[in-house]
């Protein structure tokens, strides 16, 4: 059974891996491909320095998902986070990301983070499902906001609030 770890140097590399196969599915993500593994290496250390809200399901010491929430740099929007999270095609249904989110959700609150808010493709009903599962309520419609291949999809922002989750919800 996979576990969740926190960001670690040493799976960089794999989570690189990870992130590019799901970029590839041309779907979910906003991005096609992971960026250079230089790049990467260099994102996972700063979350590491840092104590990032940022966490893998590491099956055999491999990357199969992961989750992380970055807040906002700017004074006034700081206590707001951003999320972000993919599980392997061959790894979903299976409640890692479930799992993942969930420690995502609560090291935000134990950081102070306040809201936390996200973009989904609006017809990605299985990562629509879980957010709901564990609070989030949609906020807005964007239309056309992502493009693939010329094809146009709406988008669906969702939020959850420090204080809206239910207690269960986060124990799963
Ligand atoms: C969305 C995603 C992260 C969910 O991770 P997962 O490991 O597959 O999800 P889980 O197994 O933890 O399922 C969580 C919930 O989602 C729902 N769910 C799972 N599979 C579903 C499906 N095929 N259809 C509808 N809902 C589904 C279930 O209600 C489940 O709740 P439960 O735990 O009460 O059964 C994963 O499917 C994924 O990586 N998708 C592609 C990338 C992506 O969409 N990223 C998010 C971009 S905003």
């Amino acid at each position: 059974m996979p576990s969740i770890v926190p960001v670690q140097e040493r799976y960089a590399a794999s989570y690189r891996t990870c992130l590019d196969v799901v970029a590839r599915e041309r779907r979910y993500l906003a991005q096609i491909e992971a960026l250079p593994l230089e790049k990467m290496q260099g994102f996972v250390r700063q979350s590491v320095a840092t104590d990032a809200i940022q966490y893998f399901a590491i099956d055999n010491e491999v990357v199969v998902g992961w989750a992380d929430i970055f807040p906002s740099w700017a004074y006034a929007v700081s206590h707001c986070g951003t999320l972000g999270m993919g599980v392997h095609p061959a790894h979903r249904g299976q409640g890692l990301g479930r799992q993942l989110l969930q420690a995502c959700i609560q090291k935000a609150w134990d950081k102070g983070i306040a809201r936390i808010e996200l973009e989904v493709r609006a017809d990605n009903v299985r990562a629509i499902a879980l957010y709901e599962k564990l609070g989030f309520e949609h906020e807005a419609l964007k239309p056309r906001a992502m493009r693939f291949d010329g094809v146009y999809f709406d988008a669906l922002q969702m939020r959850l609030l420090h204080g809206d989750a239910h207690p269960r919800q986060l124990l799963g």
